[in-house]
């Protein structure tokens, strides 16, 4: 004879509890590490900033140096058509806080972003937030010193999300980084190694007659004493020209070529 406890309502009953058990604790956790989520994110989208500004190395530097270096930056909106940096009330009146501007999420926002036709789209990126939140470190006299540029693009597997960081006077770069990708460790995740990496710091982008110059090239194929060539990836020919072609058109005049041009004329 069956007692009880193995009825089908004494089953339905457990299994229904264990269910409401289950999501509070789900719930109450997602709701409890929300906020050192946001925090977290927080930090590495600055520590990637600094990453990109040759600032950041992580054998010497710790949390504190990357939130007191961090304070330094200010956070510019940019306007990509023009390049002219947006004043607090310009920003205001669009609605836009510059240090929590998400231009990801404005990408997507119709009334934040347009789309991109497709002969000039060679990023593969579809849409562009007409604004981009830039970090700006000034020098002692108020010059600009560098300034980190967010950049995107994809690859053969998936959009990378980086930081271009370039000097003031707007052609020499600091560094690439990328902070988000799903291209192949080994093939196309190399674009993470310190040693491909260290290639970037002192190539120029614009050649003497304004045309972008910079290029990566298929690996193997660069000129070391050039300027301008970046060693591609061995075995990864798409990624690199995903990174090739993302770069281009970030520093064109579809994206920060105007801002950068301000930036050599001295008026940003
Ligand atoms: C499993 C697998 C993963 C791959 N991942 C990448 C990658 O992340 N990036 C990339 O450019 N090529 C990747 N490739 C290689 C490409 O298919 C292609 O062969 C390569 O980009 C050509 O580069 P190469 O001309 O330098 O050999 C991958 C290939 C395989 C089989």
């Amino acid at each position: 004879m069956s007692s009880n406890k193995d009825t089908l309502k004494s089953t339905i009953i457990v299994a229904l509890l264990l269910c409401i058990v289950c999501s509070v604790l789900v719930s109450g956790a997602a709701v409890l590490l929300k906020q050192a989520q946001t925090e977290n994110k927080e930090y590495a989208r600055n520590r990637d900033v600094l990453v990109a500004a040759g600032m950041f190395d992580p054998a010497v530097h710790d949390k504190a140096y990357v939130e007191e270096t961090f304070k330094k930056f200010s956070v510019n909106l940019v306007d990509l058509e023009t390049g002219k940096v947006l004043s607090d009330e310009e920003a205001q009146a669009k609605g836009i806080d510059p240090a929590n501007y998400d231009q990801r999420k404005a990408s997507r926002n119709p009334e934040l972003s347009e789309r991109i036709p497709a002969d000039e789209d060679i990023a593969t990126i579809k849409r562009k937030a007409r604004y981009a939140a830039v970090y700006v470190l000034e020098k002692a006299d108020g010059t600009v010193d560098r300034v980190v540029l967010p950049v995107h693009g994809y690859g053969l597997w998936s959009t990378l999300y980086g930081f271009l960081a370039v000097e003031g006077d707007g052609n020499t770069i600091l560094g690439l980084t990328f902070y988000e990708h799903a291209e192949t460790p080994g093939l196309g995740g190399e674009v993470d190694n310190p040693k491909w990496k260290r290639q970037w710091p002192g190539k120029k982008i614009f050649e003497s007659d304004g045309n972008v110059g910079i290029t990566v090239t298929k690996g193997g194929a660069a000129d070391a004493g050039s300027d301008y060539e970046i060693d591609g990836l061995s075995g990864a020919t798409l990624t690199t020209r995903g990174v090739d072609n993302l770069v281009h058109y970030w520093v064109g005049k579809n994206g920060f070529g105007p801002y950068l041009e301000s930036l050599q004329a001295g008026e940003v």
